[in-house]
């Protein structure tokens, strides 16, 4: 499908080869998982196919003003009828493994309340089996953002510790039907960033937010995000433990939880700066990853929250030492970090006076830290993807570590097929994956997000993160450069080993 020769005069004009394979004696180990990651709710559509109830994000992406272009993932790239066609796209692509998510809502349409819908089990079984056939892993999320909107009607979903059983009871299913083949389980892609949109900027489902701990005037609740992130923590820790004791021996299966990061940089060498970086780290990553692998929230937030801070029960408590068998890291963006316990918080794209720091890309003289990219959140820093990976390795033990997504999102521009950015993009971050590695960082996989331009959460359509351009008409789906750039990739990875 795609040539690969075609390119190199272009790439040759455009890019400096040596910027490019900089870490050229580097060979990733032979079992290294090169892939592409999507998600159930941004790819699938067929929001009502085959006994799938709404979720949350059907019944959000509904109510006017939510998405920017207006738009939902009612078809979004139609995946679950083309993926037969997407995963031949992979096969050419050279992938050995494949990220995606279960919906839940098409499993069990009604949570714990309702029957196994045999339709939806049907449906991810032959796609499991599509998967494998074409001799590449399958690496699942079992819940990617969307849920079914039952649980949220009945109780309240992540402020309602009932949630938990509803969600043991939907992992207990998926091992049950799908762990035979199925060797690399997440719990949850970046519940950081759900509840931070979520339950405190308000700007994901369910719309709640916080005045202290979010950009919200309105002023739900302070307590709101720390029960939700507490709530799928103890979810989490129910879901591994379930595995362990009933699947995994058998299974022989791998199970971790994916994170969004950011990397932190001080705006200013003082120490009230690096101590913010600090902070920042721990109301966003170790939030969620300290109380999962060391059993309690990190020292600054029981400095800074006190007695607002959720306790773990015992029984949690023993389910956090079966531990984690790898953790997922998203990385994509980098940002300054500001104390402003000692001085005034000025308006930042995250942290708030209550945590005692902000973020932005701006620093003091005023120059961002990387390179902007168009897209508000995102500047490029490929340096931030090596220091990541060191932070975790070091703060989390040599815990092993897949780049369960990276990639490169450019705003709406027509078509792009020549998307060099992407692919000076790709090098660079891969390039700084390479050189953790080589410092000792145990990454065991990398997946780009994504194979194909893809529905956006609130940005809808007008992002485009794809190695393949899709017309959202047609559905037709077009290789940019970055397909052949990354199947040369992985071409030359296979030929090192
Ligand atoms: C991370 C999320 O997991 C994914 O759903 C999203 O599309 C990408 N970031 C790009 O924003």
């Amino acid at each position: 499908i795609i040539t690969l020769v075609s390119s190199s005069a272009w790439y040759d004009d455009h890019i400096s080869l040596r910027e490019i394979n900089s870490e050229e004696n580097f060979s990733f180990p032979r079992n290294f998982l090169f892939g592409t990651a999507s998600s159930s709710y941004q790819y699938e559509g067929a929001y009502l196919t085959d006994g799938k109830t709404l979720s949350n994000w059907d019944v959000f992406t509904s109510i006017p003003g939510k998405i920017s272009d207006g738009s939902h993932g009612k078809v979004a790239v139609d995946h679950y009828h083309r993926y037969p066609e997407d995963l031949d796209l992979m096969e050419d692509l050279g992938v050995n493994s494949y990220r995606l998510s279960l919906s839940w809502a098409r499993i069990l349409p009604m949570g714990r309340f309702g029957d196994v819908n045999m339709a939806g089990i049907d449906h991810y079984n032959s796609m499991i089996n599509d998967i494998l056939r074409r001799g590449i892993e399958p690496f699942v999320t079992l819940t990617h953002y969307d849920i079914p909107q039952e649980l949220e009607f009945r109780y309240g979903s992540w402020l309602n510790p009932q949630i938990r059983e509803d969600f043991e009871h939907y992992a207990d299913i998926c091992f049950q039907y799908f762990g035979n083949r199925v060797k690399f389980w997440s719990t949850f892609n970046e519940p950081n960033v759900q509840v931070i949109l979520g339950y405190r900027k308000g700007t994901y489902p369910p719309s709640q937010c916080s005045k202290a701990f979010g950009n919200c005037t309105r002023g739900d609740s302070d307590i709101e995000p720390l029960v939700a992130a507490h709530n799928i923590i103890r979810s989490h820790l129910a879901a591994v433990n379930i595995y362990r004791t009933k699947y995994q021996e058998e299974q022989r299966g791998k199970i971790g939880i994916v994170m969004n990061t950011i990397w932190f940089e001080p705006v200013s060498d003082s120490l009230e700066d690096r101590l913010a970086v600090e902070r920042a780290q721990a109301f966003y990553l170790n939030w969620f990853l300290d109380p999962i692998v060391f059993g309690r929230y990190p020292r600054e937030m029981r400095k800074i929250i006190g007695e607002d801070l959720p306790e773990f029960t015992r029984d949690d408590l023993k389910s956090s030492k079966s531990g984690l068998d790898f953790i997922g890291i998203n990385q994509y963006t980098s940002r300054y970090a500001k104390d402003c316990l000692h001085s005034a918080c000025e308006p930042g794209k995250g942290g708030s006076r209550a945590e005692g720091f902000v973020y932005s890309n701006a620093h003091k003289d005023g120059l961002p830290l990387g390179e902007p990219t168009g897209v508000d959140w995102f500047n490029i820093y490929p340096q931030g993807m090596e220091k990541m990976l060191m932070y975790t390795t070091e703060r989390y033990k040599n815990i092993p570590l897949y780049v369960t997504e990276n990639g490169f999102g450019e705003n709406n521009t027509g078509v792009l097929l020549n998307d060099y950015r992407r692919v000076k993009f790709m090098s660079n971050y891969l390039d700084a994956l390479k050189r953790a590695m080589r410092k000792g960082a145990d990454v065991r996989g990398y997946f780009t997000w994504s194979l194909l331009d893809n529905f956006e959460w609130i940005s809808g359509y007008t992002i485009r993160f794809g190695l393949y351009h899709v017309d959202f008409d047609t559905q037709e789906r077009t290789p940019r450069l970055s397909a052949s750039w990354y199947k040369n990739f992985i071409f030359q990875h296979r030929a090192q080993n």
